[in-house]
């Protein structure tokens, strides 16, 4: 006789993942339906789990793990020993929640009984499922994606390994872009002989001014061929209008390589949306996988134009999956996906944009006429998601960023993060989550008023 929990493992596959039915019983042609390869995902905006966003979450997709409570997360970035008492900030490990609880722990469990059974886990077998769900989710076919550990392992395998680059053609890449991808940037100069252009991202900006200077930086430098963009900046939050940017460059003959790390998962879009040929994702910022998972994106026509990895010979040099090779990676962390995108599909793509939104926007519409606290992204819904980072005016500095952090954490209990690396100086960024309420955004805005009158 089958075992109980084997019994409520079957029901509950038999029963699907949450809000599963629903999507089903949906009216094809609901706005928002999409259809990937012959698949048809039914993914309507704003009426999966009718979540509005002044609500407080239902309680099924409200975090209860114990590692996903924000004062958890302040001490994970932060080492500190005085927790924050609310979290504003909560983008570097993601926000975990009930729906997929700590699935990597599930299947780490699971993998080590299948060793001690003899059987011997593939990591790259197991990886086909997951590659299946995500091609779908995010809008490609499975022959355009290949699972890597983040974003930062995606973006530099397609970064070293566009072979397009000649000596005396040039890369570009913005302050607001991400480190690790500028080192990247950097290192074609000796890898490939290229000049490595560098520019600053108009402050304030606008969709307009953005469009025009990225526009005016190919026109004024011909040389260009590969440009790096970030779709959403981890230092001010800003939103690149990333569509119109790749579709120029590539009227110009040049290729571009978008970092979604921060995007995919909080803002609602399809791969192709970015007209983009490269582009890398992490899972676990905003799906919620356990740390550790990612995926690249290459245009199935442009598979070419990467090298593979290492001379990787596992895989023939028309599967994407040569251009990456990890070696023996976490298999618990990929198993995980399905859990994580469950998730996120259950709350619903555009519900948890629409959340994030309206929690950034009533901390901002508080602040935004304080006259000496700069916010960093326009009042423009096309520019921003969860993330806005501000100034208070004058303090640019390191230490004075710091002053301030530490302020709203000790005497307000907010945690918030600096960020340098923006040409005009320091900001400071706040990320809500889903878990964050919306008196947590009106404790922020108190908290930056007080703040603005001290520093
Ligand atoms: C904009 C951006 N790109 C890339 C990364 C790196 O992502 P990963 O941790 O998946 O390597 C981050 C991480 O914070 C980021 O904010």
């Amino acid at each position: 006789m089958a075992h109980g929990a084997a019994l409520r493992r079957r029901a509950a596959r038999a029963r699907g993942w949450p809000g599963q039915e629903r999507l089903r019983s949906l009216p094809p042609g609901t706005a928002g339906a999409r259809t990937v390869a012959g698949l048809s995902e039914r993914w309507p905006r704003g009426v999966v789990t009718g979540i509005s966003p002044e609500a407080p979450l239902p309680a099924s997709c409200r975090p209860t793990g114990r590692d996903v409570r924000p004062s958890e997360c302040a001490r994970q970035q932060h080492s500190r020993g005085k927790a924050a008492r609310r979290g504003t900030q909560s983008k570097e490990f993601g926000q975990g929640n009930r729906g997929t609880g700590d699935p990597g722990r599930k299947w780490a469990r699971g993998l080590s009984r299948a060793r001690a059974r003899g059987s011997r886990p593939w990591p790259w077998r197991l990886r086909a499922t997951e590659r299946a769900r995500l091609a779908k989710a995010v809008g490609c076919s499975l022959d355009e994606i290949a699972i890597t550990r983040g974003a930062t392992e995606a973006l530099q395998v397609m970064i070293g390994g566009y072979n397009k680059l000649k000596p005396g053609d040039a890369v570009a890449y913005a302050d607001l872009d991400y480190d690790s991808m500028q080192y990247a940037m950097n290192w074609l100069k000796d890898r490939r002989g290229v000049d490595v252009i560098t520019t600053a991202i108009p402050e304030p900006a606008t969709y307009q001014n953005v469009i025009d200077h990225y526009t005016k930086l190919l026109s004024d430098n011909p040389r260009i061929k590969l440009l790096l963009l970030t779709h959403i900046s981890h230092r001010t939050g800003l939103k690149v209008p990333i569509s119109e940017i790749s579709r120029m460059a590539a009227e110009r003959g040049v290729d571009t390589v978008v970092d979604a790390a921060h995007s995919w998962g909080h803002v609602d879009f399809d791969v192709k949306d970015l007209n983009s040929p490269f582009v890398g994702f992490n899972l676990h910022k905003w799906i919620g996988a356990p740390l550790g998972c990612g995926f690249l994106y290459i245009q199935k026509d442009r598979l070419g134009d990467i090298d593979r990895h290492f001379a990787d010979e596992d895989f023939d040099a028309d599967d994407v999956r040569s251009r990456i090779h990890t070696g023996t990676a976490n298999s618990a962390n990929y198993l995980s996906i399905p859990a994580a995108l469950d998730f996120h599909h259950a709350v619903g793509a555009a519900n948890k944009f629409a959340r994030l939104q309206y929690l950034r926007d009533r901390w901002v519409k508080q602040v935004v006429d304080v006259p000496n606290l700069t916010v960093m992204t326009p009042e423009d819904h096309r520019m921003y998601g969860a993330l806005t980072s501000f100034r208070i005016d004058g303090n640019t500095t390191r230490e004075q960023s710091v002053a301030i952090t530490d302020y709203l954490t000790n005497e307000w209990g907010v945690f918030t993060v600096r960020r340098g690396g923006v040409a005009k100086g320091e900001v400071i960024r706040v990320t809500p989550a889903l878990y964050n309420t919306p008196q947590d955004s009106d404790l922020l805005a108190r908290a930056l008023k007080a703040a603005a009158r001290r520093f």
